[in-house]
């Protein structure tokens, strides 16, 4: 593998403080020794702060699930970019399918928020898919190439092969359909392929993830499909024990590519 496979778990509106910690407790042994493998959770902004200083010294970085565009000003109710850095968050998921779908995230507003976020030095993950009707209809590569160009329409080439997008098809989050090994993989290299049009030397640096139904058990194929550089990972990141078996996975293909 030439990327560093990544694991991100995102808990989307789950776990108060003390069920973050008893996570954290339980995943941060299991994956002390997943070598050559980047791992990440997602958590609410109130469980930030524990996280960073519970996981600080290990592998794992803690990422916020949303932030808004402007650094500062009078927007109740949002977080900002300098707000999560200045408490060492790592990172920060954008574009979800559910901020997009609940609350109205628009492209323009990820287009910014990418170059909000590195210029507070956050890592962003940039999610993109298409819904059910539009992979029926044959719209599906028209929807992946309008969301990856607006996200890293304002981006440095050097930002660009930072970046991580999560191809996360909408039908397949949360409702245990998996989309096919074809299916991931045939998305997954449009996404590079767009990247590659937009900055050919960053193309083979930036990392593409998979989301949607992944789990223990079907973690070991999809990650070892060619584009796939790891997985965004909901519901089973809910579950140490689970996130920490698919990290599991990540790790025996780098060892296997190793040997
Ligand atoms: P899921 O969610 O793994 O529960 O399908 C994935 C995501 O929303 O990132």
């Amino acid at each position: 593998m030439a990327r560093t496979p990544f694991i991100a778990g995102n808990w989307k509106m789950h776990k108060t403080v003390a069920e973050a910690e008893d996570h954290i407790q339980a995943f941060l042994p299991r994956v002390y020794s997943a070598d050559g493998v980047d791992v990440a959770i997602c958590v609410p902004y109130t469980d930030l702060q524990a996280m960073v200083d519970s996981t600080r010294g290990s592998r794992v970085e803690v990422f916020a699930q949303n932030m808004h565009e402007a650094p500062h000003g009078a927007f109740t109710g949002e977080i900002s970019a300098p707000m999560l850095s200045e408490i060492d968050v790592h990172g920060v998921v954008l574009g979800h399918s559910e901020r997009r779908q609940y609350f109205n995230e628009t492209d323009k507003a990820l287009s910014q928020k990418m170059v909000t976020a590195f210029d507070a030095g956050l890592k962003p993950i940039l999610c993109v898919g298409e819904t059910e009707e539009e992979r029926e209809r044959g719209d599906t590569e028209r929807k992946l190439r309008h969301q990856v160009q607006e996200g890293l329409e304002r981006l440095t080439p050097e930002q660009i092969a930072a970046v991580t997008v999560a191809y996360e098809p909408i039908w397949a989050i949360g409702t245990g359909r998996v989309a096919t090994p074809e299916q991931a993989q045939e998305a997954i290299a449009f996404v590079r392929a767009l990247i590659e049009d937009k900055a050919p030397a960053a193309a083979p640096l930036a990392r593409v993830l998979y989301g949607g139904s992944v789990t223990p058990d079907n973690a070991p194929e999809l990650l070892a499909l060619p584009d796939v550089d790891g997985a965004l990972v909901g519901g089973a990141s809910l579950d140490p024990e689970n996130l920490a078996r698919i990290v599991d996975a990540a790790a025996q293909l780098v060892a296997a590519a190793a040997s």
